[in-house]
């Protein structure tokens, strides 16, 4: 269990979704078969985060707490905590500082999906870097939507650009990003950026301009998927659809990664999969904790 704690950003408003985020949260979303915030959360249970602060925007708070409660269900401790309008990823560093108590983080994005089997050896590597911040890269055919990092040849970031018009790598910034204490006072000393927005580019710079970051490709094994449009939200659906029906399994399962961790027992997985029975979900977590998968 690391000290580390985690941040899962679940604010914004959504817009690249409207009219299907106007009444709901986008990270209450589903992805196939579960909420898109599953996903994320799953991801900082295998990186062995148990300490977990939830950002959201104040109307949604009731029911991200709804949905996750105290997080005792998937073996963690989750406390919540709003962001009143949407001002930047960076912001959540500040918000998260009396949270974080001076500890190291990692902060992901609600909408991000990572799996793969590679994934946890890279989640654990980061969580070991006590000094400075490690952030993954993983090469897209659309660099210019996202955060996009340019190495030399010798696999060093020199420069992270955030949407750039003309892209200088096909390697994106992923929503998924470890910091070591001091990124709260560093997140402060941040200016909003032309669209009024404190940048998490703007962060991982100032990490890069102190020779402090890491920036880790992601295996080419590994599946990055961000949900925030329609299409990507359909195309994630897609990939987990046939995965899990091809294979048997769930992926993404904060209860089932947490039942690995060994933070819950058998009993306990049987108890919580005794409402949720009547769906697949729910015979998956039962199998799971009589050891059948
Ligand atoms: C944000 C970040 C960007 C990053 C992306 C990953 O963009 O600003 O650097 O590459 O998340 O999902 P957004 O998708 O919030 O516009």
């Amino acid at each position: 269990m690391s000290k580390r704690k985690g941040i899962i950003l679940a604010g914004g408003s959504g817009t690249r979704l409207y009219p299907i985020t106007l009444a709901v949260s986008k990270q209450l979303m589903p992805i196939y078969d579960k909420p898109m915030i599953y996903y994320p959360l799953s991801t900082l249970i295998q990186a062995g985060i148990s300490e977990i602060m939830v950002i959201t925007t104040p109307i949604d708070m009731p029911m991200f707490r709804n949905l996750l409660g105290d997080g005792s269900r998937f073996g963690v401790k989750l406390s919540y905590a709003v962001q009143p309008k949407p001002e930047g990823l960076a912001q959540a560093l500040i918000i998260a500082e009396d949270f974080l108590a001076g500890q190291a983080s990692a902060l992901i994005l609600g909408d991000n999906l990572f799996h793969g089997a590679e994934l946890t050896r890279d989640l654990l590597a980061a969580g070991e870097k006590i000094e400075g911040a490690t952030i993954f890269a993983y090469q897209v055919n659309n660099p210019h939507r996202y955060g996009v990092v340019e190495f030399n040849g010798h696999d060093t970031a020199i420069s992270i650009e955030e949407k750039p018009e003309n892209p200088k790598s096909s390697f994106a910034v992923t929503g998924l990003y470890f910091y070591d204490e001091h990124a709260p006072t560093y997140a402060q000393s941040i200016t909003p950026s032309e669209r009024g927005e404190l940048e998490i580019t703007d962060l991982n710079k100032i990490y890069l301009g102190k020779g402090n970051l890491s920036v880790k490709r992601l295996h080419s094994g590994t599946t990055w998927l961000d949900t925030g449009t329609p299409d990507s939200m359909m195309q994630a659906a897609q990939f987990v659809q046939v995965l899990e029906r091809r294979q048997g399994i769930r992926i993404s399962c904060p209860e089932a990664a947490a039942f690995k961790q060994g933070w819950i027992s058998a009993s306990e997985l049987k108890k919580l999969a005794a409402p949720l029975e009547k769906s697949g979900y729910g015979k998956y977590l039962l199998q799971l904790a009589a050891h059948e998968i």
